[in-house]
């Protein structure tokens, strides 16, 4: 008998076929997320899921899920994931490094050029009719070109925007826990620099860390307050890792610039001050939405779960505690 799989979320047709060959597959192709109640309720008979960063595992739903053995996150993120609690479980969890590295990168670059130069807001009156001809003053931005760009996180990500900064032929700092290896360093042409040296030379400050408890509200009120008037921020890391409510309230008073989001606290039900304001770029955390990237996320994902559940070691196993091989 085949193992039993749950896909909670719509996923490619190549997924399911190839997910097909190993287990039977219940997949949620109608792509409605699942209460907690209900996944729990789907995942009680099941030894695996292909799960997304709507899907919260914890302690609760693993105790309702006694087959489980392992849950194979779509994304490089896992905050979703109680790491401990599944490991306490004997469950294998796993993400998605790699595959969406320079994907993410391009669109941290879509959001810099068009926060930088107001392309949103302009886009928006030409489109509502405003435009009534050319004018010195119209929409006046923020040159990226020789700009300090100030990377909070320079792992895989933050390294793919830090290399796209030379044809810009940008000054790039960053500052990050541990301090890079000078070979990443040189090849990123980026100095290392502290918190606050980054939020005072920085005209475009761009995140690039994992959310937890130690980047929660990384950037508040105080680190706004340190950045230039004319600087940008930039978040295409995780909702949470801004405090969403401060920097409505910066950008309200002019205190910075501008900001460029994927991602909000409390996604998809984010702030609703955000609307009103004609110096942001919103966008629905779709960074790493090009349909090759995606694609490859979910067959990574796919490919965890077939190692996890036929006796090999996954190739992106964060928890190697809850390896039972
Ligand atoms: C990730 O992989 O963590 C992304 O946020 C999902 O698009």
């Amino acid at each position: 008998m085949k193992p039993k799989v749950l896909v909670t979320r719509e996923v490619f047709d190549e997924v399911l076929e190839y997910l097909s060959q190993h287990f039977e597959v219940t997949s949620n192709q109608s792509d409605v997320p699942f209460n907690p109640e209900t996944l729990a309720v789907r995942l009680s008979d099941k030894q695996g899921a292909l799960i997304t960063l709507s899907d919260r595992i914890d302690e609760a739903l693993l105790a309702r899920c006694a087959k489980l053995k392992a849950v194979c996150n779509i994304a490089v993120g896992y905050n979703n994931i109680d790491l401990e609690a599944c490991t306490k479980a004997k469950v294998m969890a796993t993400n998605t490094p790699g595959v969406l590295d320079d994907t993410t990168g391009d669109f941290t670059w879509t959001l810099i050029l068009s926060t930088a130069r107001r392309l949103t807001e302009a886009e928006s009156y030409l489109r509502k009719g405003e435009w009534d001809g050319w004018k010195l003053k119209q929409f006046l931005g923020l040159d990226v070109h020789h700009a300090t760009l100030g990377i909070f996180g320079l792992g895989r990500i933050g390294q793919v925007v830090a290399r796209r900064a030379v044809g810009f032929e940008m000054n790039v700092i960053y500052h990050d826990v541990r301090r890079a290896a000078p070979e990443v360093e040189q090849v990123c042409r980026a100095g290392f620099v502290n918190k606050d040296e980054l939020l005072a030379q920085a005209d475009i400050v761009t995140l690039h860390v994992p959310y937890s408890s130690v980047t929660h509200h990384l950037i508040g009120k105080q680190e706004l307050e340190r950045m230039k008037p004319s600087a940008i921020l930039i978040n295409a890391s995780r909702g949470g890792v801004v405090d969403d409510a401060a920097l409505i309230s910066a950008l309200r008073s002019g205190t910075i610039a501008g900001a460029g989001l994927d991602v909000f606290e409390n996604e998809p039900k984010f702030n609703p001050g955000f609307l009103p304001l004609k110096n942001v770029v919103l966008a629905p955390h779709i960074a790493s939405s090009s349909k090759a990237t995606r694609l490859k996320m979910a067959m990574l994902a796919a490919q965890n779960l077939v190692a996890a559940l036929t006796g090999e070691k996954p190739p992106n196993l964060l928890n190697p505690a809850g390896n039972p091989h």
